[in-house]
C-alpha cells in the first residue's frame, strides 16, 4: 500500500515536517453546497444517500473538486451504528435525527447487541472502498464514529436534546444501565472502524459531540474510559502505513491532557480554546486539528483569511508539522460557498509564508 500523492494531512497528523498546513473541514460535503442538495434530492432522502454507496462517493468527492482539500471524509452519519442495532432512525426536516425506538427500558438495554459491521453496516464498508477507488490515491480518505457517550445520548434521548434529561437521568440513576449500553456501543464501535480501516479508511476520528456536556468526574468514566478501549483497539496499521486516530470532544478545552493521554495520534479541537494554549498544554503527545470558528464563514473573504492567519499564528514555532487546520465543528449550511474558498487558499499560503519565515 501505497501513501497518497498528497499525504500532508497523514504526515501532520503522524508529526512528520509538511511543505504546508493541510486542511479539511468538517462537514466539508453538505447542505451549503448546491451540487450536494441536487444528489441529496436524486437519493431521496438523507438516510437514502447514506445508504447508496455510489451516491455517497458522489457527494464525498464534490467538496475536492471545488476546494484544494488535503483530505476527504467518508460521506456518512454517527447515528448508522444505532440504526443498525435496530432502533428506527429516520430524519425530519428541520428537527433532525429521531429514533422510534429509544431505548429505555431495562430489558432492551439487556437484550442490545452490537452489529457485525460486514452485515448490517456492508453499504458504508461499500462507499469506503468505492470512494477510495474513486480516488486514484490523490489525498487520503478519512472514516468516522460517534463516540459511544455521543451515541448514546441519541439513543437514550431518541432525538436531540438541549438538556439530556433522560441520558443524565439514566447516568445518575442507573449507571450500571448506561454502562451496559456504553459498553456494547464501544465493542460496535471498535468493529466498525476496524471494518472501515480494512475497507481502506487511511486515518479515523471519533466524534464525541457532546462530552463536553458531562461534569468532569462524569466525562472520564462515561465518555473518555470507552473512547481509551476503542483507541486501544483500533488497528494501527494498514498494508505497512500506519492508520493515525484523532479524537474530538466538543467542549473538550477543559481536559485536553487526559485526552491527549487516551492513545489516539491527534485530538481535534473546538473554537473555544486557543490553538498555541492547547499545544502548550499537550506537548508533542499529539497533533492538533482544528480550530477556526465556523462561524467566521459569514463574514467577508478578507475577514476568514485574517481569522484563519491568526489560528496557524497561535500554533506557533515549529509551524511545519503536527497541525491540521480544520473548524472547530462542522460546516453551518448557511455558509457562502466561496468563503470555503477563501480559507482554504489562506491556510496553505500562509502556512508557507510562515515555514520561510521561520527557517
Ligand atoms: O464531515 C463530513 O462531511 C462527513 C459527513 C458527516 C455527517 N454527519 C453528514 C451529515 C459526519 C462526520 C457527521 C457526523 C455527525 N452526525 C455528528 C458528529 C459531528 C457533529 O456535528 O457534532 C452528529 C452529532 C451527527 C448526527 C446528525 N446527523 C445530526 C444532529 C444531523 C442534523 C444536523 C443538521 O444540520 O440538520 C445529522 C444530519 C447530517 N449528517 C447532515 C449531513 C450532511 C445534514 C443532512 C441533510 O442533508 O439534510
Amino acid at each position: 500500500m501505497t501513501r497518497p500523492s498528497n499525504d500532508s494531512f497523514l504526515r501532520a497528523l503522524l508529526k512528520e515536517p509538511t511543505a504546508y498546513t493541510p486542511v479539511w473541514l468538517m462537514r466539508q460535503a453538505g447542505r451549503y453546497l448546491p451540487e450536494y442538495c441536487e444528489t441529496r434530492k436524486r437519493a431521496g432522502s438523507f438516510l437514502q444517500l447514506c445508504k447508496n454507496p455510489a451516491l455517497a462517493c458522489e457527494v464525498t468527492l464534490q467538496p475536492l473538486a471545488r476546494y484544494d482539500l488535503d483530505a476527504a471524509i467518508l460521506f456518512s452519519d454517527i447515528l448508522t451504528i444505532p440504526d443498525a442495532m435496530g432502533l428506527g432512525l429516520y430524519f425530519t426536516d428541520g428537527e433532525g435525527p429521531r429514533f422510534e425506538r429509544p431505548l429505555r427500558e431495562e430489558w432492551a438495554i439487556r437484550d442490545l447487541t452490537a452489529p457485525d459491521p460486514w452485515d448490517h453496516l456492508r453499504y458504508v464498508m461499500d462507499a469506503v472502498a468505492e470512494i477510495r477507488r474513486a480516488l486514484h490515491n490523490s489525498v487520503p480518505l478519512i472514516g468516522f464514529s460517534g463516540s459511544p457517550y455521543t451515541l448514546a445520548c441519541y439513543m437514550v434521548e431518541g432525538a436531540s436534546s438541549s438538556d439530556y434529561r433522560c441520558i443524565k437521568g439514566m447516568l445518575y440513576e442507573r449507571p450500571d444501565l448506561l454502562h451496559r449500553i456504553l459498553s456494547v456501543t464501544a465493542d460496535a464501535v471498535t468493529a466498525y472502524l476496524n471494518a472501515q480501516i480494512e475497507s481502506g479508511a487511511q486515518a479515523v476520528m471519533i466524534f464525541d459531540s457532546w462530552g463536553g456536556s458531562l461534569s468532569a468526574a462524569a466525562y472520564e468514566e462515561f465518555s473518555l474510559q470507552y473512547m481509551q478501549r476503542i483507541v486501544g483497539n483500533l488497528l494501527r496499521e494498514r498494508g505497512g502505513e500506519r492508520v493515525p486516530s484523532i479524537v474530538f470532544t466538543k467542549g473538550g478545552g477543559l481536559w485536553l491532557e487526559a485526552i491527549a493521554d487516551i492513545g489516539c495520534d491527534a485530538v481535534g479541537l473546538d473554537w473555544t480554546i486557543d490553538i498555541g494554549e492547547a499545544r502548550r498544554r499537550v506537548g508533542d503527545r499529539v497533533a492538533l486539528q482544528g480550530n477556526i470558528d465556523p462561524a467566521v464563514l459569514f463574514a467577508s473573504p478578507e475577514k476568514v483569511a485574517a481569522e484563519a492567519r491568526r489560528v496557524l499564528e497561535s500554533y506557533g514555532a515549529g509551524q511545519n508539522t503536527g497541525h491540521v487546520f480544520n473548524l472547530g465543528h462542522g460546516i453551518s449550511q448557511f455558509t457562502p460557498p466561496e468563503n470555503v474558498t477563501a480559507l482554504v487558499e489562506a491556510v496553505h499560503a500562509h502556512s508557507v509564508l510562515l515555514r520561510t519565515r521561520s527557517e
